[in-house]
Order: structure tokens, then sequence, then C-alpha cells
């Protein structure tokens, strides 16, 4: 797809890939003061949450394993269906360890509030939330993150790790997708 392409099918620029860094680095000196000796597991949901994993992770001065969980609940729709379903679980049994839920975007909450109480039954000493983004007006479960990016409108958005139908992950910014795209 050609840059000018992209061009029009974005609203607007939200957040910027320096805003993102600049935050991620703030929330990773938190995460590290938070968890210093503590035996801590970063839990990725795929495949929104890659891009902040990755530069989350290299802000983090502690020595973090990573491990991943994929899920559904959107299919190539812009509203979460809240039924989720486990693609692919993760690999490290949670007994004893301190979870840090890593995500893209609380946009309902639908999709975490059930991977939370999941992970609930496995025996984790704590379970945290880390989010880049979040959008306050479209939540419709209560979830408690303890680490948040940005507070964003209630708007479809893309970039960044964040996709409509597979497209946009690779851009830096996040953006607010034009609704011609969609409608
Ligand atoms: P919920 O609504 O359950 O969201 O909190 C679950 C997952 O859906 C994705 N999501 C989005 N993806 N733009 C996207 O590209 C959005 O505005 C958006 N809102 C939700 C995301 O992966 C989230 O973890
Ligand atoms: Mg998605």
């Amino acid at each position: 797809m050609r840059a000018a392409d992209i061009q029009a099918d974005l609203d607007r620029v939200l957040v910027t890939d320096e805003q993102i860094q600049e935050k991620l680095a703030e929330l990773a000196a938190r995460v590290d003061a938070d968890y210093a000796g503590k035996d801590v597991l970063l839990v990725g949901v795929l495949k929104g949450a890659i891009m902040v994993m990755a530069d989350f992770a290299r802000h983090l001065t502690i020595d973090a394993p990573m491990d991943w969980m994929a899920v559904s609940s959107y299919g190539a729709s812009t509203k979460s269906s809240g039924v989720v379903q486990i693609r692919k679980d993760l690999d490290t049994p949670l007994e004893g360890k301190h979870v840090l839920v890593v995500e893209d975007i609380i946009d309902s909450g639908l999709t975490l509030s059930w991977l939370l109480d999941h992970f609930g039954t496995r025996g984790a000493a704590s379970i945290e939330v880390l989010t880049a983004f979040r959008k306050p007006d479209a939540m419709k479960v209560d979830i408690d993150a303890k680490y948040v990016g940005f507070d964003i409108p209630n708007e479809f958005v893309i970039g960044y790790g964040l996709d409509y139908a597979e497209r946009y992950r690779g851009l830096r910014d996040v953006a607010v997708l034009a609704p011609h795209v969609y409608q």
C-alpha cells in the first residue's frame, strides 16, 4: 500500500511515536521499582500488544521474561463481541509468578476482564495490567489497570500494533481511522 493511500485512511494522529516512547519509559521506571527482586512475568496479548511489549521491555532494566497469549473477540469488526476464544495459550505456568499483563488498548474491557478472571484461577502471586491506551468512555466493565499510557476518546484507532482487518499495525503513530474505511 502506498504511503499516500494510508494517509487518506487516517482521520488524524492522536498520539505520536515520540509521545508513546516517552510514556513507556516513565511506566518502565515505575515497573522497575515496583517489581525489583520479584519473579515477574510479562504476558502479552497477541497480536495488538507486540509493539508495546517490544518497546516497553526495552525500557525496563529488570530482566523480565515474556510469554504470549492469543485470544480473539473481534473478527474483522470494530466492536468487541465479549466472546473470547483462546487461540494460543501461555507456555509458562503462572503459579507463584507476579504477572504483568501488557496490553495495547482497553476498549470495552471485555477481553481483558475475561482474561484476568481466567488468570486468577492459575495461582499467580499477583496480577497487574499495563496498557498503552484506554478508552474510558467505551469501558463496559471496570478494570483496574495500574499502568496506563494514554486515555483516548471513544473512536476506532489504528497503528502501533493496532489493526483494522490486519492492516495499519506497522504505523508508528496511533491515529483515528477515517470512517469511510469501515462504513
Ligand atoms: P476490548 O473491547 O475487549 O478490546 O477491550 C479487545 C481488543 O480489541 C482490540 N481493539 C482495538 N483495535 N483499534 C484497534 O485496532 C481499536 O480502537 C481497538 N479497540 C480494541 C485490541 O487488540 C484490544 O486488546
Ligand atoms: Mg486487534
